[in-house]
């Protein structure tokens, strides 16, 4: 059985990738299994500058996910390379640099810093909803999404992955635009702007009073997405939202992802990521398919 995926020249051991923000630098999970299971691992998203993030209460639980405002709290791109690969690199998996600026240049910036240090992708989160300045800017047009794509191209020597957000209103045209500007792959959906109300306090819960919303709540929205970008775009597409189990990674393949990110379930059940790895194995025994690629858009419609 084949499991190995190749997403535009990053070579994955199986399609199961760590979505960003939810799973740090690696170290709190591994302490609960082995890294060396993952087909990879996309990092807290990056700054150029360390950044302290939002206030808190940063995370609100809904009836079927969770709000966050976190805010991109990170140690900075330089403390990343200093610090953190040097333990990520132990383990025999994919490392994604996730990476957010607040102008074209800080962009251009850490993907010639991430170029040159030890990593096989970075991933450009042109849609975190949580930032005042920059970011959800330029992921939110045509525009700002190939403005920025095609200034990192020019200096990034790593596998490209564009991020895109679920906050526009076609994502096709969003996904068109980042396929144009040289990304080799498009991942999506990151999270959905959302709010909740503490009626009897009637403030806001959330200390930045509105954030994103992940989960399965997200789910049927991001398949939706996944399929209609499959269809518009050449270029590889990493399927996330709401993810929870095997059947659910399964439903974003034939939606036409070639691999998945999973994050929110990993804080309800922190053996996801493998568990969706043994349950793909038999869901491929099941119906028959020798390679997990063949599964990518195999939707009989
Ligand atoms: C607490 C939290 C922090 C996140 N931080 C980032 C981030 O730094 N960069 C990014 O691109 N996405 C970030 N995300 C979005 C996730 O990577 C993912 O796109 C989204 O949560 C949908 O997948 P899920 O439903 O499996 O969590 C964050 C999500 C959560 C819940």
């Amino acid at each position: 059985m084949d499991l190995t995926v190749n997403i535009a020249g990053l070579k994955l051991k199986n399609p199961v990738i760590a979505a960003s923000g939810t799973f740090g630098f690696g170290r709190e999970f591994s302490e609960f299994f082995d890294l060396n299971l993952l087909g990879g691992i996309s990092v807290k998203g990056l700054t150029l500058a360390p950044r302290k993030g939002n206030p808190p209460p940063r995370i609100a639980e809904t009836p079927a996910g969770i709000l966050n405002s976190v805010g991109l709290q990170n140690p900075g791109v330089h403390a990343f390379v200093r610090d953190e690969i040097p333990f990520l690199r132990k383990f025999d998996t994919c490392i994604i640099a996730n990476v957010a600026g607040n102008t074209v240049e800080d962009y251009c910036r850490m993907a010639e810093i991430l170029s040159d240090a030890d990593i096989d992708a970075i991933e450009l989160n042109v849609s975190c909803p949580n930032v005042k300045e920059g970011c959800l800017i330029f992921g939110s047009t045509a525009e700002g999404i190939s403005k920025v794509t095609s200034a990192v191209r020019k200096v990034c020597k790593k596998t490209l992955i564009v991020k895109l957000s679920p906050n526009v209103t076609d994502i096709t045209e969003m996904a068109k635009a980042a396929e144009y500007s040289g990304a080799d792959c498009v991942s999506l959906i990151n999270t959905i702007l959302g709010m909740a109300i503490d009626i009897n306090s009637r403030r806001p819960v959330l200390g930045n009073v509105v954030g994103g919303l992940s989960g399965p709540a997200v789910k049927p929205i991001a398949v939706r997405m996944v399929y209609q970008v499959s269809k518009a775009v050449k270029i590889p597409v990493i399927g996330m939202g709401g993810i929870s189990n095997a059947d659910d990674a399964v439903e974003f393949m034939l939606a036409g992802a070639s691999a998945v990110m999973i994050g929110t379930a990993g804080f309800v059940n922190p053996y996801v990521w493998i568990e969706t790895i043994e349950g793909i194995k038999q869901y491929m025994e099941k119906h028959g398919f020798q390679k997990v690629s063949d599964i990518t858009g195999a939707l009989i419609e």
